[in-house]
């Protein structure tokens, strides 16, 4: 894979990508830069089979809530595409198309119960699907119609994502130093990111921002993915361990917190990557603002808060080892929850790519969320 480290100002992306769909004598691919060794190596994955889609899911080659979802989306072109190609010159039916394609679906909507983004993309796939069952296609025409699909997905992550960047980034002043938890950047979609884009638009712009990076155990998403990340830009960041924050919050070194979501509830409680609920208790204590960057496909209305949202719980060998090396005693109780909820009350605001919803947000996502392309 080939890594530019100089973006065009006002690009809409990095220089580089992180799930892409390509196509070749061998059929369809999913393509993902492999996020599990990164950024020791940058691996580029070609996926044939939605089941390994779904492995580089629960295995984290590939994760972020809107990367989970286009992932997903692809996974589900990907089934059909590899479907119809292995049945060609057999009748193949509309019928066993759609039943291949629902259980692509199930197949991934197993991996990870937290990011509303994967259910979103793959009821998304599926209504694409049911709309046209009644023309007549055949089912080459369907597996383009479903690809293209997933393609319009992804362009429309990279837009949110540039519209989140622009809307974020005026909330920054130059000179600011900024707090950031785990990686809602470039990697976690199929853009500039969530909460990076802001401060990648900013920084384009010419204000001077630093950013303190968590380093965000167990799985270390923020030293590994947004440090390298950040630094492929050329934006000054400091890495800190979790437990840091409150110390530069207390000595008046931060002046704005910016995280993600995997999944906001109507009431706007935030699941977001473990550890966010303490970053943003501390920065309520210390009056710096808490701002969450998220497109609509992450708010989830149908739950009234955050007590409804599914907090997937991992392996506790990331716990209990640091990157395969043991740290724990041997045979020790471990928890591992991935994420926590934070209430609505430490939100600031959240940033969304239709505008800013700011308390009470039981009122103000609806109305974001009403202009959203629901499913
Ligand atoms: O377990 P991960 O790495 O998928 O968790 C990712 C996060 O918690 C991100 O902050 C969130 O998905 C927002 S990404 C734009």
């Amino acid at each position: 894979m080939s890594v530019h480290n100089q973006p065009q100002e006002g690009a809409s992306e990095p220089g580089w990508k992180t799930v892409w769909w390509e196509e070749d004598e061998q059929g369809a691919a999913v393509c993902l830069v492999d996020q599990s060794v990164l950024p020791q190596a940058v691996v580029s994955l070609h996926l044939r089979h939605e089941q390994q889609v779904a492995d580089a899911i629960t295995t984290l080659k590939v994760r972020g809530a809107p990367a989970i979802g286009v992932t997903a989306a692809f996974g589900m072109a990907l089934a059909v595409c590899r479907f119809v190609q292995e049945h060609e010159g057999t009748a193949l039916t509309i019928v066993e198309i759609m039943a291949h394609l629902r259980a692509a679906g199930k197949l991934l909507g197993r991996t990870r119960p937290t990011a509303v983004n994967l259910f979103w993309a793959i009821e998304r796939m599926l209504q694409r699907a049911e709309q046209v069952t009644q023309q007549s296609l055949s089912p080459q025409q369907l597996a383009r119609l479903l690809r293209d699909e997933a393609l319009a997905i992804a362009a429309e992550d990279v837009a949110a994502c540039l519209s989140m960047g622009t809307l974020g980034a005026s909330l920054i002043k130059d000179g600011d130093i900024l707090l950031t938890h785990c990686n809602a950047g470039a990697l976690a979609t199929a853009g500039l990111g969530t909460a990076l884009a802001p401060i990648y638009v900013a920084h384009r712009a010419g204000k001077q921002v630093h950013v303190f990076v968590d380093e965000t155990r167990p799985v270390l998403q923020g030293a590994r993915l947004t440090a390298w990340e950040l630094q492929q830009e050329q934006i000054p960041l400091t890495l800190i361990t979790d437990n840091m924050a409150g110390h530069f919050m207390r000595s008046g070194g931060i002046n704005a917190v910016f995280v993600g979501a995997d999944r906001i509830a109507a009431n706007g409680d935030v699941a977001n990557k473990i550890g966010t609920y303490s970053v943003a208790v501390l920065a309520h204590a210390h009056a710096i603002p808490f701002y969450v960057v998220a497109p609509c496909s992450t708010i989830d209305l149908a739950i009234p808060s955050g007590d409804h949202i599914p907090i997937e719980q991992r392996n506790p060998e990331e716990v209990s080892a640091v990157r395969g090396a043991q740290v724990a005693p041997v045979g020790v109780r471990v928890a591992n929850p991935a994420f926590d909820v934070t209430p609505h009350q430490y939100v600031t605001a959240i940033i969304t790519e239709k505008g800013i919803a700011r308390p009470p947000y039981d009122v103000s996502l609806g109305q974001i969320c009403s202009e959203h392309n629901t499913i």
